[in-house]
């Protein structure tokens, strides 16, 4: 039997306010039955994950040395992350890698040898145990780079897609839109003949849509935005939103453009319009609070959005459908771009943690764990 020995990233937030970023050596489990180890090689930065790693620890103060990062943290992010105090957290929702132990199960054994997609959270490392009913074997034209993201942003997409036609409606609004996720939001509405309307917030990210076949891509730093959106909304018919930023007052602005094309058609009502309008937050892009000018009436909800909550909702059939659709269009509707690649040690440099956690458009960095 070959012994195999791990290396992986771990943050763990200490109660004495400091935050401790790691590489550390640890020994490779065998999988249980149902599971399978995977030699991880590739995996990509998502903003989820960066809120595990360092959430708003000051990283401007932090001492980095060669394997570690020490980050001091406010008394209200100490206080906050009470519950994980002294538990090294293993970080990476997702990524792809070689199935090189399987468990008894059939499932896990059809897996064996084979390059497969997986969540096992933990993923910034060399070795990862996996369940093996969510790992997704990837085609063979298709590298662990390309299918590294396959979990996450696109399921999310497709998600939104699935939530819109849920609550009756046939066009969506969405934020942030230049995003990675954004961009495929936006490939699956022109597939799928969906209205959108893509809000961002620079003229170079209105463009960058805009050549993927935006019809509908407003900067809400312009002045008239506020107008734009509101012929968009009339033009689209978009009640519902998705909005990754959270805090400040971007939903409110959208519910109330939309309250204001719901209410052309309607009676005055001391109630606002009759039509409902959706928003789902799914994300802290911006962590101030959320602040709402309420002009757009009684009908309206804004509510959390996570995908892990939603795919529990769906059936079966639904979870087959849209794992089948992000398998066959990893390299087209689904492609994620980076602009680093970086091994588990090089995650920890200072210039590269600085690039990757200001989340900006076009900068997400790929984790090679065998590098
Ligand atoms: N809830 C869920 O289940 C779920 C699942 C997947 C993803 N997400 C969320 O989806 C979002 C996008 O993920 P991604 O991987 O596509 O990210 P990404 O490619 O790193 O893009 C982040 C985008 O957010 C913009 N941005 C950052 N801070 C902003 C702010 N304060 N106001 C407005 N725009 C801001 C950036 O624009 P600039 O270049 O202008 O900074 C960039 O376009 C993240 O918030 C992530 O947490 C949530």
């Amino acid at each position: 039997m070959t012994t195999r020995t791990n290396e992986m990233i771990v943050s763990t937030a200490q109660a004495d306010g400091k935050l401790v970023v790691e590489l550390v050596e640890t020994p490779v489990t065998p999988p249980g039955p149902n599971e399978v180890l995977v030699e991880m090689e590739a995996a990509p930065i998502n903003p989820s994950d960066l809120g595990l790693l360092f959430g708003s620890a000051d990283l401007e103060n932090a001492e980095f040395s060669d394997r570690r990062i020490v980050a001091p943290m406010s008394p209200a992010m100490t206080a906050s992350l009470r519950k994980r105090h002294g538990d090294a957290m293993p970080v990476g929702n997702e990524g792809a890698g070689r199935v090189v132990e399987a468990g008894s199960d059939p499932v896990a054994q059809a897996l064996m040898g084979k390059r497969v997609a997986c969540l096992p959270g933990g993923a910034f490392a060399r070795y990862r145990i996996a369940d093996a009913a969510t790992c997704m074997p990837l085609p063979d034209d298709v590298s662990a780079e390309q299918g590294a993201a396959a979990f996450v942003n696109p399921l999310t997409a497709l998600g939104f897609v699935e939530t819109m036609k849920r609550d009756g409606g046939k066009a969506l609004v969405h934020t942030a839109a230049a995003s990675n996720l954004g961009q495929m939001l936006l490939r699956i509405c022109l597939e799928d003949g969906i209205g959108i309307v893509n809000v961002v917030r620079s003229d170079a990210q209105v463009q960058l849509l805009r050549d993927i076949g935006a019809v509908h891509a407003l900067n809400m730093a312009e002045d008239g935005y506020d107008a734009a959106l509101v012929d968009a909304i009339a033009a689209t018919q978009a009640f519902t939103a998705f909005d990754p930023i959270g805090g400040g007052t971007q939903m409110g602005r959208i519910l109330n453009a939309m309250e204001q094309v719901a209410s052309r058609d309607e009676r005055f009502s001391r109630y606002g319009s009759s039509r409902m309008k959706r928003g789902y937050v799914y994300g802290r892009l911006d962590t101030g609070p959320i602040v709402m000018d309420r002009s757009f009436g009684i009908s309206w909800s804004v509510s959390g959005w996570l995908l892990f909550n939603f795919l529990q909702t769906v059936s079966a059939e639904v979870k087959e459908r849209m794992y089948a659709r992000v398998m066959s269009g990893l390299t087209t509707t689904f492609a994620s771009h980076y602009s680093d690649r970086v091994s588990l040690a090089g995650m920890l440099d200072r210039d590269a943690v600085m690039t990757y956690n200001a989340r900006k458009t076009g900068e997400k960095f790929l984790v090679l764990p065998q590098a």
